[in-house]
C-alpha cells in the first residue's frame, strides 16, 4: 500500500513517542522515510526508543517535555523547526488513564488526566497551528482518541472519556476552522491495543481480560501495525482531502451495543439457527 518515500518530505512529532501505540506510529512513519521527533516524561524510555529508531536512517530526536506545560511545548515545538527546519506534522498521542469508581475520584485524579489528554493536545495543536500559519505552511494533526470519546461515554473511566471528548470536539472544530490554513485534522479511535501503559492500569487480571476479548467480534486485539497504518495513511499525502474524521479501529468492539448483539452471547451458532427455525414456524403455523 505504501511507497517507501511515502513520508520522507515529513517531520513529525509524535507525543508520547517513547512507548506503546507512539512508539509504533513513529517506527512505522521513519520506515515510510519521515523525521521524526518524540517527546515525553521519561529520559531513559524516551533515549532507548530513539536509538531502536535510528536504525531506519532518518533523523530522529526526543525533548523530555509535559506536554501539560504550555510554555515547555513552545519551546520544543520552536527548538523542533531549529533542529530540523521544518515540522510538517504532529500526533497528539500522550494519555493517562485510569480505573476509577467516579464516586471516590479525587479533583486531582480528574484534573491529571484531563490536563495531560485535553490541556496536553491542546498545547500541541495551538502551538504548532500557529507555527504552520505564521510560516504559511500546510500541516497535519491526528489525534490518538478512543471508541467511547464519541456517544456513550465510558464508566469507570470518567476524566479519560471526558478528556477525548474535548479532543474529538477540537478535532473537528480546528478541522473547519484552519482548513483555510490547508491544516487538516483527524482523529483515530482505537479499541483495545495492549500496550504495558494501558493494560497494567485498565486490565487488572487475565479474567477480566477474556471478559473483555469476549465483546469483540473480532474475537481478538489490535495489532499495533494496524494501527500504524492507519495513522501513515492519514498523515500522508494519500489522504489530502480527508479532515475532521475519526476513523474507528476497534475489530467491531463498538458495535456491542446493537439492541439485539446480546443474543450472540446466549447460546452458540448452531442452538441459534434452531432457536430461529423454531420460531419461524410457530409464526407460520399462528398464521
Ligand atoms: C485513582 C489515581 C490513580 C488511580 C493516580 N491517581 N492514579 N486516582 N486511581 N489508579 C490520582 C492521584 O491520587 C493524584 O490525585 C493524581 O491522580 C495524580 O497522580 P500522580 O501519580 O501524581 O500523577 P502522574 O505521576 O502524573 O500520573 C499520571 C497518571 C498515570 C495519569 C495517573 O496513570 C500515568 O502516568 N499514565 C500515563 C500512561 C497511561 O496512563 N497510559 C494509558 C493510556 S490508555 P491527588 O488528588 O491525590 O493529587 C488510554 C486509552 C484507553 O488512554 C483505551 C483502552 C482500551
Amino acid at each position: 500500500m505504501f511507497k517507501d518515500n511515502t513520508l520522507e518530505n515529513d517531520v513529525i512529532l509524535i507525543t508520547g513517542g517513547g512507548s506503546g501505540l507512539g512508539l509504533s506510529m513513529a517506527k512505522k512513519f521513519v520506515d515510510l522515510g519521515a523525521d521524526i521527533a518524540i517527546c515525553g516524561r521519561t529520559e531513559e524510555k524516551l533515549k532507548n526508543a530513539t536509538e531502536k529508531l535510528a536504525d531506519f536512517g532518518t533523523n530522529v530526536r526526543w525533548y523530555q517535555v509535559d506536554v501539560r506545560d504550555y510554555e515547555k511545548v513552545g519551546e520544543m515545538i520552536r527548538q523542533i523547526v531549529a533542529d530540523f527546519r521544518k515540522m510538517t506534522g504532529l500526533v497528539n498521542n500522550a494519555a493517562g488513564n485510569f480505573l476509577s469508581t467516579s464516586e471516590d475520584l479525587s479533583p486531582g485524579g480528574f484534573k491529571t488526566v484531563v490536563d495531560i489528554v485535553l490541556h496536553g493536545s491542546f498545547n500541541c495543536t495551538h502551538h504548532f497551528g500557529n507555527y504552520l500559519i505564521d510560516s504559511e505552511s500546510d500541516g497535519n494533526i491526528l489525534n490518538i482518541v478512543t471508541t467511547y470519546a464519541e456517544d456513550a461515554g465510558s464508566a469507570f473511566v470518567l476524566p479519560s472519556a471526558c478528556g477525548k471528548a474535548g479532543v474529538l470536539a477540537m478535532t473537528r472544530s480546528l478541522a473547519f476552522e484552519w482548513a483555510e490554513y490547508g491544516i487538516r485534522l483527524n482523529a483515530i479511535a482505537p479499541g483495545p491495543f495492549p500496550t504495558e501503559g494501558a493494560w497494567t492500569r485498565l486490565f487488572p487480571d487475565e479474567k477480566f481480560e477474556q471478559q473483555y476479548l469476549n465483546k469483540i467480534p473480532a474475537g481478538r486485539y489490535g495489532e499495533h501495525e494496524e494501527l500504524a497504518n492507519l495513522a501513515a495513511f492519514l498523515m500522508s499525502d494519500m489522504a489530502p482531502y480527508i479532515t475532521g474524521e475519526c476513523v474507528t479501529i476497534d475489530g467491531g468492539e463498538k458495535l456491542s451495543g446493537g439492541q439485539f448483539n446480546f443474543i450472540d452471547g446466549m447460546m452458540d451458532r448452531q442452538k441459534l439457527k434452531g432457536m430461529f427455525k423454531m420460531m419461524k414456524e410457530k409464526g407460520k403455523s399462528e398464521k
